[in-house]
Order: C-alpha cells, then sequence, then structure tokens
C-alpha cells in the first residue's frame, strides 16, 4: 500500500505543469494565487528547488502597480469560465483582475528555514511581495482592515459574508454564460445561479473601467472588509518584516502597515457576535458571521483570549475540525463550499496560530482532526465537518501540501517511516 505522504507528493507532481501547480486537474485549470504558496511550501518537503520555482512563476504575473492576480491563465483551458477574455487583466501574463490572500510571504519564510540555501532566490522575491502588499495598502483600506472587491478575491468564495453585501448587486444584465464548475462537480457542492450572476457582474464592472483601482473605488457596489484578508496581509507583513531586516532591506514603511493592520483588525471585532467579523465597507454595518476566518487572529500574531470561547463552540459542534462557518447558524451547509465543509488549508492557518500562541489543546485537536479527514478520505478539496465524507475535487493540491508539511507531520512519524 502506498502511504500518505507518497500519495500526498504524487498529488503534487502530477497537478504540476512545469512552473506552477494546478489547484487539481479539471476544475481549476490554471495557476491560482494562494493555492500556488501553499503548493510551494508542499514541494519544499520534497523538491525545495521546485518550491522556490513556484514562487518564482507566481511573481512573473505581477502586474504594474503591483496587484499578483488571483488567478493567472499561463495556457487557455476551455473548461473553465471565467476565463482570459472575460476578466481582461492586463498583467504581463493573461490573469484575472483581483488579488487572493496574500500567504506567500509567510510561506517563503517557512521554506527559508526549511531550506536556508535558497536565500538568493528569497532575496530576489522579497521586493515584489513588498510591492503587492504595498498595493492592498494603498488601494483596500477601510479604517485598517483590509476589503475585498469581490466575493472570490477573499478565498471564501460564496462565503454567507457576501449575502448582504450581494443583494446590493443588480445583475439583471449580466446575460448569457456558460459555467463550467457545475460539470466537474455535483451543483449542490457550489455557488448557485444567483452566486454566479453577481460574480461575473463584478468582473464586467471591473473590465469596465480596465481594473483602475481608483476608478473601481468610486463605482464596486461590492467593498467588504475581510477578517481572511486583514489577518492574512497582517501575518504576511511579520514575516516580510523579519526576513527584509535579515537581508538588510528599508522596513520602515512595514512597520507602518503592521500599526495600521493592528488597528484595523480590532474594527473587525463584533461583540454581538463574540469574534472578528466581516463589514460592508459602504454601510459600516457588521454582517454577523462567524467563520473559520474570524479565527484567524492567532495566525496573525493577535492572541485575544475573547475570541476563543466562541471558536471553541464551533469545533464543539463539528467532528472534523473547524467548519467554515458555524454549525449552529441558520443557513449552515455541511457540503456546500465555504458555507460550512471543513477545509484543510484553513484548519492549517487557524491550527499553526493557535499553536504558536500557545492556544495548545485547539490546536492539537485542529491538527489531528484534520489528519483523520485525509487518512479516511484521501485528499479532496474539503469535506463534510460532522462526517468527514469529501467533497468539491478530488486529489487536492494544497490539501497534499497541508498533510506534507503539517497534518501529517506528526512526531510519531518523524521518528518511524516516512
Ligand atoms: C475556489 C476557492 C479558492 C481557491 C480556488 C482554487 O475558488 O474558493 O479559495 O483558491 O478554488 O482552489
Amino acid at each position: 500500500m502506498i502511504n500518505l505522504h507518497e500519495q500526498a507528493r504524487q498529488i503534487l507532481r502530477d497537478n504540476d505543469k512545469g512552473g506552477y501547480t494546478l489547484p487539481t486537474h479539471g476544475l481549476y485549470p490554471y495557476q491560482w494565487n494562494w493555492d500556488s504558496a501553499f503548493a510551494a511550501w508542499g514541494f519544499t518537503t520534497f523538491d525545495p528547488d521546485r518550491g522556490w520555482t513556484e514562487l518564482e512563476t507566481l511573481m512573473l504575473g505581477q502586474w504594474e502597480d503591483g496587484m499578483i492576480p488571483h488567478i493567472i491563465f499561463h495556457q487557455p483551458d476551455p473548461g473553465y469560465f471565467p476565463g482570459p477574455d472575460v476578466w481582461q487583466g492586463r498583467g504581463p501574463i493573461p490573469s484575472s483582475g483581483i488579488s487572493q490572500p496574500p500567504v506567500a510571504a509567510s510561506f517563503m519564510a517557512k521554506m527559508l528555514t526549511m531550506h536556508p540555501a535558497g536565500e538568493a532566490r528569497a532575496r530576489a522575491i522579497w521586493p515584489k511581495l513588498k510591492e503587492w502588499h504595498r498595493w492592498f495598502m494603498d488601494w483596500r483600506l477601510d479604517q485598517g482592515a483590509v476589503c475585498v472587491t469581490h466575493p472570490w478575491e477573499a478565498g471564501r468564495d460564496n462565503a454567507p459574508d457576501w449575502d448582504v453585501n450581494m443583494a446590493a448587486i443588480n445583475a439583471d444584465d449580466v446575460g448569457e454564460y456558460t459555467r463550467r464548475d457545475t460539470s466537474h462537480v455535483d451543483p449542490a457542492m457550489r455557488p448557485t445561479k444567483y452566486d454566479y450572476d453577481r460574480y461575473i457582474k463584478l468582473v464586467q464592472i471591473g473590465v469596465s473601467v480596465n481594473w483602475d483601482q481608483e476608478k473601481l473605488l468610486a463605482i464596486n457596489p461590492f467593498r467588504v472588509a475581510d477578517p481572511t484578508m486583514t489577518f492574512t496581509l497582517l501575518r504576511a507583513n511579520r514575516d516580510l518584516l523579519a526576513m527584509g531586516r535579515r537581508f538588510g532591506e528599508d522596513v520602515s514603511d512595514i512597520e507602518d502597515w503592521i500599526k495600521t493592520l493592528e488597528g484595523g483588525a480590532e474594527t473587525l471585532w463584533n461583540d454581538a457576535i463574540g469574534g472578528y467579523d466581516s463589514r460592508n465597507a459602504h454601510t459600516g454595518r457588521f454582517n454577523g458571521i462567524l467563520s473559520n476566518a474570524s479565527a484567524l487572529c492567532w495566525y496573525a500574531g493577535i492572541n485575544d483570549a475573547r475570541a476563543l470561547p466562541a471558536i471553541e463552540a464551533m469545533l464543539e459542534a463539528a467532528t472534523y475540525g473547524l467548519a467554515s462557518y458555524d454549525p449552529a447558524a441558520d443557513g449552515f451547509e455541511p457540503v456546500r463550499y465555504w458555507r460550512g465543509p471543513s477545509w484543510p488549508i484553513m484548519n492549517y492557518l487557524v491550527g499553526s496560530g493557535m499553536a504558536e500562541q500557545g492556544i495548545d489543546a485547539a490546536a492539537d485537536r485542529i491538527r489531528a482532526d484534520t489528519a483523520r479527514l485525509m487518512q479516511e478520505n484521501g485528499f479532496a478539496e474539503y469535506y463534510n465537518p460532522h462526517t468527514g465524507a469529501p467533497a468539491g475535487g478530488g486529489t487536492f493540491t494544497w490539501t497534499a501540501a497541508v498533510w506534507l508539511g503539517w497534518a501529517g507531520d506528526q512526531p510519531e512519524k518523524r521518528q518511524g517511516a516516512a
């Protein structure tokens, strides 16, 4: 029998397109931004050279204004919608026009620890990451918290956070289009048509101003301050700062960014839910959603005792890790994408952050649950948090990376077999 480490490594190799890695064949046939950062880390556990190449290829998609897109369309693929013709990105390689949670700097810091010989490559990537982070600081802040301008930008595509904000979008004139995702995966596990119309409408709005951020600020009906973005950027800036000091770079602006984001994170605290929440930047209203993103505060270096009880209750209400949406809330759906399922990548960000901050019991539980998901049901995109049943796409790159870098990396394994 092939062991799980070997299976995970094989998934990364099979999804490798030469310089970049697909999230999975079929459903996601291009390079996705935060998936790619996980892939780089996963590769570094057995092929560090390939890990560094992954990050370098991601940087190739960077726009002149600093943005690193959420999808880079290296080669055309008719099996995906919306493709490059719809997005009309203006980067050096065809791409989408939005970004994704900036976890790349944090994975680069890990890779440097795992493979110090990669320092020259890290030094070359560092300024590009800094320009990307600056882009967020220039264009995306609301009271110091980081906003998303499209639900896909948060990486939590159909999370309930966006519902109220999506309702404000008129998509009557979106036109005809053919979805591709529902031909790869059961529609019950995917966003609805109502959501999809609005996703496409927001792309059309971006294209109408050629993705000019200043113009978008004025016309985008969707602008939501988001814990995923705020916490990942805060963490990424801390990692960028530490690496910059080591490389002898000027880091004074990064120190300022960290202060701004710490203040911004505090504005996302919502007493009514006992957690960090998303907020509509147009209305200033909280969305009232307790999600796995609410639990990223520890990962961001904020050890907040206020946040623990609600997250512990979410853990108690599920059997396999942290559900993406509070299982006790109305509208929780155990297999619909970001409205309930347990996602190994989020479990890793949350669990590793908790471990760093000494929240050991919850951290250990999340890690053990995540390992069980893969031991029992392989490397799926996400899982039912009650039964552990796999859902979404299979043979998933970032799930395999989470096994290699964290969930499967138990002390007993380290001493024993590979
Ligand atoms: C979905 C996820 C997003 C991910 C992408 C590729 O869109 O919501 O977070 O990056 O798939 O795996």
